[in-house]
């Protein structure tokens, strides 16, 4: 394995369009060497409606990240979210020939056998993640190289994805002359960069609200159990603000950023918020100004928060593991900003719930210490950390494909 080694990661959201080059090395933390932001257009719920206009916010964040970084980009991880992606347990069955140690090529047909899962014609598998070996029906076993057995067993987590969405994600690649090292389903690639090994093993759910999505993905023993992407966000309550005081959306995104507090007030406090009672001047259409309470922005921008927590917790429950979860909630994502939001988030959960912020970076580390790129600093480290299996990606037919000066030659031992 070489020493170091230079991956990007693309995290293709609703609001913006992230590109990070960072530098991996082992038992060093992820030095962060380029970003670039750019506004994402042409993302509607996490999942691209406008070709065109996706392809020039990643052409344009692309074009940051390289000038910044002085690398020119040659490939890279990239995410993929929306509500056509669904997850399933499988498992794969694979006989040992017989007095044989059980080695990479055991493991390989093992991950194969776990992805041949019946689909309908639209779907595909995104991911296909080990969760534990069992050899020879004895299971728990996280890496089986090297054993005896004659039975090898893998129960894996299967993400699947729906043809089109995964196609326009690789069509937008082909567009800029990038290739595609791997798809990453968003939530994955956020757990990777905001929830502790020791969290993972207990139990415990990561939540990214985002601008479009919230992201929900359940982690137990050192494992992905569950994964889901509800298509609702903090652009659902910029809207919502819009919508009932009347005033334009952009007007709606500063109130929300600087105004709106979802604290939960103590029951024993009569009074309610410390600013009830106030009120606050903004912008209306035609630049005229209006007075609106401070009890009503709190009043929208918690009820749709809490609708989308009600959500998250039905999804949690769906999963069948929301009593296996100790560690609690790791809210992350632009809208984990909200003030007030975790503790709020807690009481409507009923689990602990802390803020997730990527750390422990080096380099230019401050400029992605947000919740809002828990994606886009995950996807390097979700290649180094080789959690998933290889993808499959098909090559897009037609179209230009610039030729990259340099690919990243990256490093990875795909099984543990
Ligand atoms: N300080 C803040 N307070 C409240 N909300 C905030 C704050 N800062 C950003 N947001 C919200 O976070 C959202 C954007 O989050 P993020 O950057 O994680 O989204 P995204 O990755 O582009 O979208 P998605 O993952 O949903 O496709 C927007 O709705 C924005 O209004
Ligand atoms: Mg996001």
């Amino acid at each position: 394995m070489p020493k170091s080694n230079v991956l990007v990661g693309i995290d293709v959201g609703t609001t913006k369009v992230g590109t990070i080059v960072a530098e991996i090395a082992e038992g060093a933390p992820l030095n962060v060497l380029g970003l670039g932001l750019s506004p994402s257009r042409g993302v509607q719920k996490g999942v691209i409606t406008d070709l065109e206009a996706v392809t020039e916010s990643v052409a344009s964040s692309l074009d940051k990240a390289e000038r910044l970084s002085g690398y020119k980009i040659g490939s890279a991880l990239v995410s993929i979210a929306g509500g056509h992606v669904a997850c399933q347990q499988s498992k794969g069955s694979v006989d040992v020939p017989e007095g044989a140690e059980i080695g990479p090529a055991e493991m390989h047909r093992a991950l194969d056998a776990a992805r041949s899962i019946e689909l309908p014609g639209q779907r595909e598998v995104l991911h296909v993640i080990p969760r534990q070996y069992v050899v020879d029906g004895n299971p728990g076993v996280k890496d089986p190289r090297g054993m005896t057995g004659f039975h090898l067993e893998l129960d894996a987590h299967v993400v699947t994805a729906h043809v089109g969405a995964v196609n326009n994600v690789l069509k937008v690649l082909d567009r800029v002359g990038l290739e595609a090292d791997e798809l990453v389903l968003q939530p994955l690639a956020s757990a990777q960069a905001v929830l502790t090994e020791a969290e993972r093993d207990l139990g415990v759910v990561l939540v990214d609200v985002g601008g479009g999505t919230t992201d929900v993905a359940v982690f137990i023993e050192d494992a992905i159990w569950h994964t889901a992407v509800l298509p609702l966000g903090g652009n659902n309550v910029t809207n919502d603000l819009a919508i009932v005081l009347g005033i334009p959306v952009e007007v709606a995104e500063r109130l929300k950023v600087e105004v709106a507090d979802v604290t939960p007030v103590p029951e024993y406090a009569n009074a309610g918020p410390p600013d009830a009672g106030e009120s606050v001047t903004v912008e209306t259409f035609g630049g005229e100004r209006k007075t609106v309470s401070r009890d009503l922005v709190h009043q929208v921008v918690d009820s749709r928060l809490a609708e989308i927590f009600s959500m998250v917790q039905t999804e949690i429950r769906r999963s069948g593991y929301d009593d296996m979860i100790p560690a609690g909630v790791v809210l992350t994502g632009g809208t984990a900003r909200m003030r007030g939001l975790a503790e709020r988030a807690s009481k409507l959960l009923g689990e602990p719930v802390r803020l997730g912020v990527p750390s422990g970076m080096t380099g230019l580390s401050e400029a992605v210490s947000s919740p809002a790129f828990a994606t886009a600093v995950g996807l390097p480290l979700w290649r180094a950390r080789s959690l998933g299996s290889p993808s499959k990606l098909r090559r897009v037919p037609s179209g230009r494909r610039g030729t990259p000066l340099r690919v990243f030659d990256w490093f990875r031992e795909f099984l543990p």
